[in-house]
Protein backbone atom coordinates (compact mmCIF):
# COMPACT_ATOMS: atom_id res chain seq x y z
CA UNK A 1 0.00 0.00 0.00
CA UNK A 2 3.05 2.02 1.01
CA UNK A 3 4.24 1.99 -2.48
CA UNK A 4 1.21 2.54 -3.86
CA UNK A 5 0.67 5.53 -1.79
CA UNK A 6 4.15 6.73 -2.83
CA UNK A 7 3.75 6.44 -6.79
CA UNK A 8 0.36 7.88 -6.38
CA UNK A 9 1.78 11.34 -4.67
CA UNK A 10 4.19 10.84 -7.32
CA UNK A 11 2.05 10.91 -10.12
CA UNK A 12 0.47 13.62 -8.55
CA UNK A 13 3.26 16.16 -8.47
CA UNK A 14 3.68 15.54 -11.51
CA UNK A 15 0.35 17.12 -12.18
CA UNK A 16 1.21 19.74 -10.37
CA UNK A 17 3.94 20.15 -12.45
CA UNK A 18 2.55 20.14 -15.76
CA UNK A 19 -0.44 22.39 -14.54
CA UNK A 20 2.04 24.83 -13.71
CA UNK A 21 3.97 24.54 -16.41
CA UNK A 22 2.61 27.87 -18.12
CA UNK A 23 4.00 29.62 -16.05
CA UNK A 24 7.68 28.65 -15.79
CA UNK A 25 10.12 31.25 -17.31
CA UNK A 26 10.97 30.07 -21.21
CA UNK A 27 14.26 31.30 -22.88
CA UNK A 28 12.78 30.47 -26.71
CA UNK A 29 14.57 29.36 -29.55
CA UNK A 30 14.12 31.67 -32.99
CA UNK A 31 15.33 30.61 -36.00
CA UNK A 32 16.67 33.23 -38.50
CA UNK A 33 17.46 32.48 -41.69
CA UNK A 34 19.42 35.49 -42.88
CA UNK A 35 22.53 36.95 -41.10
CA UNK A 36 23.24 39.87 -39.04
CA UNK A 37 22.43 43.30 -39.71
CA UNK A 38 19.40 42.16 -41.92
CA UNK A 39 15.69 42.86 -41.25
CA UNK A 40 15.31 39.42 -39.87
CA UNK A 41 17.75 39.81 -36.80
CA UNK A 42 16.33 43.44 -36.36
CA UNK A 43 13.03 42.16 -36.40
CA UNK A 44 13.98 39.18 -33.47
CA UNK A 45 15.94 41.96 -31.31
CA UNK A 46 12.67 44.12 -31.32
CA UNK A 47 10.78 41.07 -30.49
CA UNK A 48 12.92 40.31 -27.42
CA UNK A 49 13.45 42.85 -25.95
CA UNK A 50 9.23 44.11 -26.43
CA UNK A 51 8.69 40.31 -24.64
CA UNK A 52 11.43 40.99 -21.45
CA UNK A 53 9.79 44.13 -21.08
CA UNK A 54 6.27 42.86 -21.21
CA UNK A 55 7.27 39.89 -18.69
CA UNK A 56 9.65 41.39 -16.22
CA UNK A 57 12.38 39.58 -17.86
CA UNK A 58 10.52 36.30 -17.28
CA UNK A 59 10.73 35.27 -20.47
CA UNK A 60 13.28 36.17 -23.34
CA UNK A 61 14.51 33.89 -26.18
CA UNK A 62 17.79 33.18 -28.41
CA UNK A 63 18.05 34.10 -31.95
CA UNK A 64 20.34 31.32 -33.77
CA UNK A 65 21.04 33.38 -37.18
CA UNK A 66 22.21 31.78 -40.93
CA UNK A 67 20.35 28.90 -40.52
CA UNK A 68 21.84 27.60 -37.96
CA UNK A 69 18.53 25.44 -36.94
CA UNK A 70 18.25 24.34 -40.80
CA UNK A 71 16.61 25.39 -44.22
CA UNK A 72 13.65 27.90 -43.20
CA UNK A 73 11.08 25.37 -44.42
CA UNK A 74 12.24 22.83 -42.49
CA UNK A 75 12.11 25.49 -39.35
CA UNK A 76 8.28 25.55 -40.36
CA UNK A 77 7.89 21.56 -40.04
CA UNK A 78 10.02 22.30 -36.89
CA UNK A 79 7.73 24.77 -35.83
CA UNK A 80 5.03 22.63 -36.43
CA UNK A 81 5.57 19.59 -34.26
CA UNK A 82 6.80 21.85 -31.60
CA UNK A 83 10.15 21.11 -31.76
CA UNK A 84 11.40 24.11 -32.32
CA UNK A 85 9.68 27.51 -30.61
CA UNK A 86 9.61 30.08 -33.71
CA UNK A 87 11.11 30.67 -36.76
CA UNK A 88 11.62 34.53 -38.72
CA UNK A 89 11.69 33.47 -42.21
CA UNK A 90 10.41 35.01 -45.54
CA UNK A 91 7.25 34.61 -46.18
CA UNK A 92 7.74 32.97 -49.65
CA UNK A 93 9.29 30.01 -48.01
CA UNK A 94 5.84 29.79 -45.90
CA UNK A 95 3.67 29.60 -48.79
CA UNK A 96 3.97 25.82 -49.83
CA UNK A 97 2.87 24.79 -46.71
CA UNK A 98 -0.13 27.39 -46.25
CA UNK A 99 -0.72 28.26 -49.88
CA UNK A 100 -3.67 31.14 -49.44
CA UNK A 101 -0.29 33.24 -48.27
CA UNK A 102 0.89 33.61 -51.94
CA UNK A 103 -1.65 36.47 -52.17
CA UNK A 104 1.54 38.55 -50.54
CA UNK A 105 3.74 36.85 -52.85
CA UNK A 106 2.17 37.01 -56.28
CA UNK A 107 4.24 39.95 -58.22
CA UNK A 108 3.29 43.60 -58.05
CA UNK A 109 0.80 43.04 -55.81
CA UNK A 110 2.63 44.67 -52.91
CA UNK A 111 3.95 47.80 -54.38
CA UNK A 112 5.38 49.55 -51.38
CA UNK A 113 6.19 49.52 -47.65
CA UNK A 114 2.53 51.18 -46.89
CA UNK A 115 1.15 48.26 -48.83
CA UNK A 116 2.67 45.95 -46.97
CA UNK A 117 1.86 47.08 -43.89
CA UNK A 118 -1.94 47.83 -44.61
CA UNK A 119 -2.10 43.75 -46.12
CA UNK A 120 0.07 42.51 -42.60
CA UNK A 121 -1.59 44.73 -39.87
CA UNK A 122 -5.68 44.61 -41.77
CA UNK A 123 -8.33 42.01 -41.89
CA UNK A 124 -6.28 40.20 -44.62
CA UNK A 125 -3.29 39.73 -42.45
CA UNK A 126 -5.33 38.37 -39.44
CA UNK A 127 -7.13 35.89 -41.90
CA UNK A 128 -3.49 34.65 -43.32
CA UNK A 129 -3.00 34.32 -39.47
CA UNK A 130 -5.85 32.18 -39.29
CA UNK A 131 -5.13 30.19 -42.55
CA UNK A 132 -1.51 29.28 -41.18
CA UNK A 133 -2.16 28.23 -37.83
CA UNK A 134 -5.04 25.61 -40.27
CA UNK A 135 -2.91 24.58 -42.34
CA UNK A 136 0.59 24.68 -41.16
CA UNK A 137 0.62 24.44 -37.16
CA UNK A 138 1.67 27.62 -36.89
CA UNK A 139 0.77 31.14 -35.75
CA UNK A 140 2.33 34.51 -37.75
CA UNK A 141 2.81 37.10 -34.45
CA UNK A 142 4.87 39.77 -36.15
CA UNK A 143 6.25 40.74 -39.54
CA UNK A 144 10.03 42.11 -40.87
CA UNK A 145 9.21 44.73 -44.03
CA UNK A 146 12.57 43.83 -46.03
CA UNK A 147 12.21 45.92 -49.25
CA UNK A 148 11.96 44.95 -53.11
CA UNK A 149 13.62 41.76 -54.07
CA UNK A 150 16.01 43.31 -56.27
CA UNK A 151 17.95 40.90 -59.05
CA UNK A 152 21.49 40.27 -58.45
CA UNK A 153 24.35 38.39 -60.74
CA UNK A 154 27.62 38.21 -61.68
CA UNK A 155 27.57 38.30 -65.14
CA UNK A 156 26.39 41.57 -66.68
CA UNK A 157 23.65 44.00 -66.29
CA UNK A 158 20.34 43.37 -67.07
CA UNK A 159 17.65 45.76 -67.98
CA UNK A 160 14.84 44.18 -70.17
CA UNK A 161 13.63 40.37 -69.93
CA UNK A 162 15.34 39.82 -73.05
CA UNK A 163 18.67 40.50 -70.79
CA UNK A 164 17.88 36.82 -68.61
CA UNK A 165 18.14 34.50 -71.09
CA UNK A 166 21.16 32.43 -70.61
CA UNK A 167 21.19 33.93 -66.79
CA UNK A 168 20.60 30.72 -64.26
CA UNK A 169 19.08 32.49 -61.69
CA UNK A 170 17.86 30.90 -57.94
CA UNK A 171 14.77 31.37 -56.66
CA UNK A 172 13.10 29.73 -53.49
CA UNK A 173 10.97 26.52 -53.68
CA UNK A 174 8.08 28.86 -54.41
CA UNK A 175 5.62 28.00 -57.57
CA UNK A 176 4.66 31.69 -58.05
CA UNK A 177 7.97 32.80 -58.15
CA UNK A 178 9.34 29.75 -60.21
CA UNK A 179 6.56 30.27 -62.84
CA UNK A 180 7.29 34.14 -62.60
CA UNK A 181 10.64 33.74 -64.24
CA UNK A 182 9.45 30.91 -66.31
CA UNK A 183 7.19 34.23 -67.65
CA UNK A 184 9.58 36.15 -68.29
CA UNK A 185 11.54 33.37 -70.69
CA UNK A 186 14.02 31.47 -68.22
CA UNK A 187 13.32 28.27 -66.41
CA UNK A 188 14.71 29.38 -62.54
CA UNK A 189 16.79 26.81 -60.24
CA UNK A 190 14.57 26.61 -57.19
CA UNK A 191 17.03 25.72 -54.05
CA UNK A 192 16.90 26.76 -50.56
CA UNK A 193 18.13 29.66 -49.20
CA UNK A 194 20.68 27.83 -46.57
CA UNK A 195 22.16 26.73 -49.99
CA UNK A 196 22.43 30.30 -51.76
CA UNK A 197 25.26 31.46 -50.76
CA UNK A 198 27.94 28.84 -51.35
CA UNK A 199 25.79 28.01 -55.01
CA UNK A 200 26.71 31.51 -55.81
CA UNK A 201 29.78 31.36 -54.66
CA UNK A 202 30.80 28.48 -56.47
CA UNK A 203 29.27 29.69 -59.38
CA UNK A 204 26.52 26.71 -59.42
CA UNK A 205 24.02 29.48 -60.00
CA UNK A 206 24.63 33.25 -61.59
CA UNK A 207 22.43 34.92 -59.50
CA UNK A 208 19.23 35.03 -57.29
CA UNK A 209 16.77 37.63 -55.52
CA UNK A 210 16.80 39.66 -52.15
CA UNK A 211 16.07 42.85 -50.84
CA UNK A 212 19.01 45.33 -50.42
CA UNK A 213 19.33 44.75 -46.21
CA UNK A 214 19.40 40.59 -47.42
CA UNK A 215 21.54 41.25 -50.05
CA UNK A 216 23.96 43.12 -47.16
CA UNK A 217 23.13 41.19 -44.26
CA UNK A 218 24.48 37.98 -46.28
CA UNK A 219 27.38 39.67 -47.78
CA UNK A 220 26.43 38.34 -51.39
CA UNK A 221 28.44 41.57 -52.74
CA UNK A 222 30.86 39.05 -52.38
CA UNK A 223 29.72 37.40 -55.09
CA UNK A 224 27.56 39.47 -56.69
CA UNK A 225 28.54 41.87 -58.82
CA UNK A 226 24.92 43.61 -61.25
CA UNK A 227 21.67 44.52 -59.14
CA UNK A 228 18.55 45.54 -61.25
CA UNK A 229 16.00 47.12 -59.42
CA UNK A 230 12.43 44.96 -60.01
CA UNK A 231 10.20 45.36 -57.73
CA UNK A 232 7.85 42.46 -57.92
CA UNK A 233 7.88 41.34 -54.90
CA UNK A 234 8.07 43.20 -52.01
CA UNK A 235 9.88 41.11 -49.47
CA UNK A 236 7.65 40.42 -45.82
CA UNK A 237 9.06 38.28 -43.34
CA UNK A 238 7.02 36.95 -40.50
CA UNK A 239 8.02 35.63 -37.30
CA UNK A 240 6.22 32.95 -36.62
CA UNK A 241 5.31 30.65 -33.65
CA UNK A 242 4.85 27.07 -33.00
CA UNK A 243 0.70 26.94 -32.34
CA UNK A 244 1.40 23.77 -29.67
CA UNK A 245 4.14 26.20 -27.99
CA UNK A 246 1.70 29.09 -28.31
CA UNK A 247 -1.06 27.31 -26.62
CA UNK A 248 0.91 26.12 -23.87
CA UNK A 249 1.45 29.61 -22.70
CA UNK A 250 -0.63 31.09 -20.02
CA UNK A 251 -3.26 33.42 -21.41
CA UNK A 252 -1.38 36.18 -19.95
CA UNK A 253 1.91 35.10 -21.66
CA UNK A 254 -0.03 34.74 -25.12
CA UNK A 255 -0.63 38.28 -24.85
CA UNK A 256 2.62 39.58 -24.10
CA UNK A 257 3.77 37.18 -26.98
CA UNK A 258 1.54 38.71 -29.76
CA UNK A 259 1.89 42.92 -28.17
CA UNK A 260 5.90 41.90 -28.77
CA UNK A 261 5.14 40.65 -31.95
CA UNK A 262 3.40 44.02 -32.53
CA UNK A 263 5.89 46.27 -31.39
CA UNK A 264 8.59 44.71 -33.28
CA UNK A 265 6.57 44.74 -36.78
CA UNK A 266 6.33 48.50 -36.03
CA UNK A 267 9.93 48.55 -35.60
CA UNK A 268 10.88 47.00 -38.47
CA UNK A 269 9.02 49.28 -40.50
CA UNK A 270 11.06 52.00 -39.08
CA UNK A 271 14.16 50.26 -39.93
CA UNK A 272 13.68 49.56 -43.25
CA UNK A 273 12.54 53.49 -43.58
CA UNK A 274 15.87 54.19 -41.72
CA UNK A 275 18.35 52.01 -43.60
CA UNK A 276 17.36 50.60 -46.79
CA UNK A 277 19.09 54.63 -48.82
CA UNK A 278 22.15 53.73 -46.93
CA UNK A 279 22.59 49.97 -47.42
CA UNK A 280 21.89 50.40 -51.19
CA UNK A 281 25.05 53.38 -51.27
CA UNK A 282 27.03 50.96 -49.42
CA UNK A 283 26.50 48.11 -51.60
CA UNK A 284 27.53 50.63 -54.78
CA UNK A 285 30.20 51.89 -52.64
CA UNK A 286 31.35 47.99 -52.75
CA UNK A 287 31.73 47.98 -56.28
CA UNK A 288 28.17 46.38 -57.02
CA UNK A 289 26.21 48.21 -60.35
CA UNK A 290 22.80 48.97 -60.10
CA UNK A 291 20.59 48.99 -63.59
CA UNK A 292 16.81 50.14 -63.96
CA UNK A 293 14.71 47.89 -65.44
CA UNK A 294 13.93 49.40 -69.30
CA UNK A 295 10.42 51.05 -69.83
CA UNK A 296 9.21 51.80 -66.00
CA UNK A 297 9.78 47.60 -65.92
CA UNK A 298 6.47 47.64 -68.24
CA UNK A 299 7.38 44.23 -70.11
CA UNK A 300 8.12 42.50 -66.65
CA UNK A 301 4.86 43.82 -65.09
CA UNK A 302 2.97 42.75 -68.11
CA UNK A 303 4.53 39.29 -68.58
CA UNK A 304 3.83 38.74 -64.61
CA UNK A 305 0.46 39.59 -63.57
CA UNK A 306 -1.12 38.08 -66.99
CA UNK A 307 0.36 34.76 -67.38
CA UNK A 308 0.98 34.21 -63.43
CA UNK A 309 -2.10 35.36 -61.59
CA UNK A 310 -4.54 33.49 -63.44
CA UNK A 311 -2.30 30.06 -62.48
CA UNK A 312 -2.24 30.94 -58.82
CA UNK A 313 -5.97 32.37 -58.39
CA UNK A 314 -6.84 28.79 -56.99
CA UNK A 315 -4.24 28.42 -55.10
CA UNK A 316 -4.29 31.94 -53.26
CA UNK A 317 -8.75 31.59 -52.95
CA UNK A 318 -9.74 32.61 -55.85
CA UNK A 319 -9.58 35.45 -58.32
CA UNK A 320 -12.06 37.36 -56.27
CA UNK A 321 -9.57 37.21 -52.92
CA UNK A 322 -7.01 39.34 -55.20
CA UNK A 323 -9.41 41.13 -56.14
CA UNK A 324 -10.43 42.18 -52.07
CA UNK A 325 -6.39 42.47 -51.45
CA UNK A 326 -6.57 44.93 -54.58
CA UNK A 327 -8.97 47.09 -53.38
CA UNK A 328 -7.56 47.02 -49.79
CA UNK A 329 -4.63 49.24 -51.26
CA UNK A 330 -7.10 51.40 -53.32
CA UNK A 331 -6.52 49.70 -57.06
C1 LIG B 1 14.72 33.31 -49.91
O1 LIG B 1 15.14 33.86 -50.94
O2 LIG B 1 14.58 32.09 -49.79
C2 LIG B 1 14.39 34.19 -48.76
O3 LIG B 1 14.00 35.44 -49.18
C3 LIG B 1 15.56 34.27 -47.89
C4 LIG B 1 15.39 35.10 -46.68
O4 LIG B 1 14.91 34.59 -45.69
O5 LIG B 1 15.80 36.25 -46.65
Amino acid sequence: AATRLKAFSCALATVAVMAASPALAKTFKIAVGDGAGGTQHELGKAFISALEAKTGKKHTATLFLNGQLGSEEDTVNNAATGTLDMSILAINNVTPFSPTVGTLTLPYVILSLEDAEKLTQGPIGQELVENTVRDAGVRIIGWAYSGFRVLTNSKRPVESVADLKGLVVRVPKNEIMIETYKAWGINPTPMAWSETFSALQQKVVDGQDNPYITVHSMKFDEVQKYITNIRYIFSIEPLIISEAVFQDLSEQDRKAVLEAGKEATKHSAQFLRAKENAIKAELTARGMKISEPAGGEAEFISLATKTVWPKFYDSVGGAAKVNAVLKALGR
